[in-house]
């Protein structure tokens, strides 16, 4: 590790979350699927699902995110370096969102006003902003930055079929981060960063579909396995740097809070139970709860994935969450960062992000100097895990995040009109909440040489 990366402290600055303004109600989907709410409401951990209007798409999303980090920040395109964007519901194969976010800032900023940034598009599922994350606050660190800001910006569009076993779990929004050397908010830990990286199939979307292709059950397998070898790649890295003495210790007493990546928040339950199994299994306390719960399943003949989908380790595991010491630690380092998410949905890659959102909205007591542990996960698949240390100035900062101020003023829309827009039958000016202050897709090209190209504007 190079001795600028230990020596600069660089992070997370500031947040700015975009929702879109109607949702559907997860119960008024449960009756028209013919499925007990409660199946999604406690099954899944799902209340409300975000969902964009017809006017919206993820590029529209990142705009206003980025927009809002801007003027809250009172920053000019000078004083950005780069606009990142991670997505994996870009519109085009070959042109990135940032591209577009760029043209859009343009429309309020002045044209060539931003024509000096790099954009990027990071791409690797729901872990691509994490990924990008990294990226930038490396080259934030090397010292290479001509500006002393750049935006890093996660926007997604969850979308299954209708009628599928995805469905419940949709959902749409973006989140800007704004990273700096010296931040007021997160300062990362670069040298305890873990990945766990397995080439499988999890869940994609080919070029030519608009849903993804997942197999559901087997996809939370993947996430599992790929948290645990990023877990334990972290737990090393910890050691190394001497802040554990030894694997035998409890990682998780390390760590203040956790925000995971979320698909539906029961998964986020089902990850922090397999982590803490794995992180306390040769703990003295393990055997008190092993008295309550009885032996770990055996793995035999099992590839890992077979291992956590399996019958005996989901008993095993529900067993386990319904124990005071679970349910104690769970309470107190991740149920906060859920709050937002069971009104949102799944985000993809925005959903970890705003699970930090969320905590900071949420949590009462003094965070300084606590350390905030990010699982993040990308179907396809890779894991990061890795950390920050909350700074002294993040109560100012988060005063202005309000995304559950947000979240609160969102219209409810009705199964008819969410399946409308969910097959396209509203054109982009029919919109249910008509657009003001914001960008909208205007027009998709038709000619030969504009085809499918995207057009955007902003409504006063
Ligand atoms: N009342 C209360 N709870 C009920 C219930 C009822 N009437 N009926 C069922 N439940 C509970 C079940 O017991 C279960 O809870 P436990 O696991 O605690 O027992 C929970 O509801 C879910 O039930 P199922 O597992 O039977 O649900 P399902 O198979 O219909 O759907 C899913 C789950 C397969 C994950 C589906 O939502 C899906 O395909 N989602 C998309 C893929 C996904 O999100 N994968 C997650 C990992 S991959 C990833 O994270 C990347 C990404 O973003 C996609």
């Amino acid at each position: 590790m190079g001795e600028t990366l230990l020596m600069k402290q660089v992070g997370i600055d500031d947040i700015a979350t975009y929702v879109p303004k109607i949702y559907l109600d997860a119960e008024d989907m449960a009756k028209a699927r013919g499925v007990p709410p409660e199946k999604i409401t406690k099954g899944l951990g799902i209340e409300k699902l975000s969902i964009p209007d017809a006017h919206e798409d993820a590029a529209t999303m990142a705009a206003m995110a980025t927009l809002m980090l801007m003027e809250k920040n009172n920053l000019q395109p000078e004083d950005i370096d780069f606009i990142h964007v991670a997505t994996e519901t870009g519109p085009d194969a070959s042109k990135p969102i940032s591209c577009y976010v760029q043209g859009m800032l343009e429309q309020r900023y002045g044209k060539g006003s931003f024509d000096h940034i790099g954009a990027p598009e990071t791409k690797f599922a729901c872990v691509g902003a994490t990924y990008a994350m990294i990226d930038r606050l490396a080259y934030i660190a090397s010292g290479w930055n001509r500006a002393p800001y750049s935006i890093v910006v996660a926007t997604d569009i969850a979308k299954y079929e209708l009628n599928s076993s995805g469905e419940p779990t949709q959902g749409a929004a973006a989140i800007a981060l704004l990273l700096k050397e010296n931040p007021r908010l997160l300062v990362y830990e670069p040298q305890f960063t873990g990945f766990g990286t397995v080439d499988d199939r999890d869940f994609f979307r080919p070029v030519e579909r608009t849903t993804a292709v997942v197999n559901g059950q087997y996809s939370v397998g993947c996430y599992l396995r790929d948290m645990r070898i990023a877990t334990d790649a972290y737990k090393r890295n910890m050691v190394k740097a001497g802040m554990l003495k030894s694997l035998n210790e409890s990682l998780m007493d390390k760590i203040d809070l956790a925000s995971f990546h979320s698909p539906f928040p029961k998964m986020v339950q089902y990850a922090f139970a397999s982590f803490l199994i794995h992180d306390w299994r040769n703990l003295p306390k393990w055997n008190q709860i092993s008295q309550k719960i009885g032996p770990e399943p055996s793995r035999e003949k099992m590839t890992d994935v077979e291992f956590y989908i399996s019958d005996n380790y989901k008993d095993y595991r529900k067993n386990f969450t319904n124990t005071e010491e679970f349910i104690k630690e769970y309470e107190a380092k991740v149920a906060d960062s859920l709050k937002a998410i069971s009104l949102i949905g799944n985000s993809y890659t925005a959903s970890v992000w705003l699970g930090v959102a969320s905590h900071f909205e949420h949590r009462k007591d003094d965070l300084t100097g606590k350390r905030i542990g990010i699982g993040s996960y990308g179907s396809g698949s890779s894991a990061i895990v890795c950390s920050f240390i909350v700074q002294p100035e993040y109560k100012e900062v988060v005063k202005n995040i309000k995304l559950t101020y947000k979240l609160n003023k969102r219209q409810k829309i009705s199964v008819d009109v969410y399946e409308d827009l969910h097959e396209g039958r509203r054109k982009l000016n029919e919109s249910i909440n008509p657009p003001k202050n914001e960008f909208v897709l205007d027009s998709i090209g038709t000619s030969e040489t504009d085809f499918g190209y995207r057009y955007y504007k902003y409504i006063e």
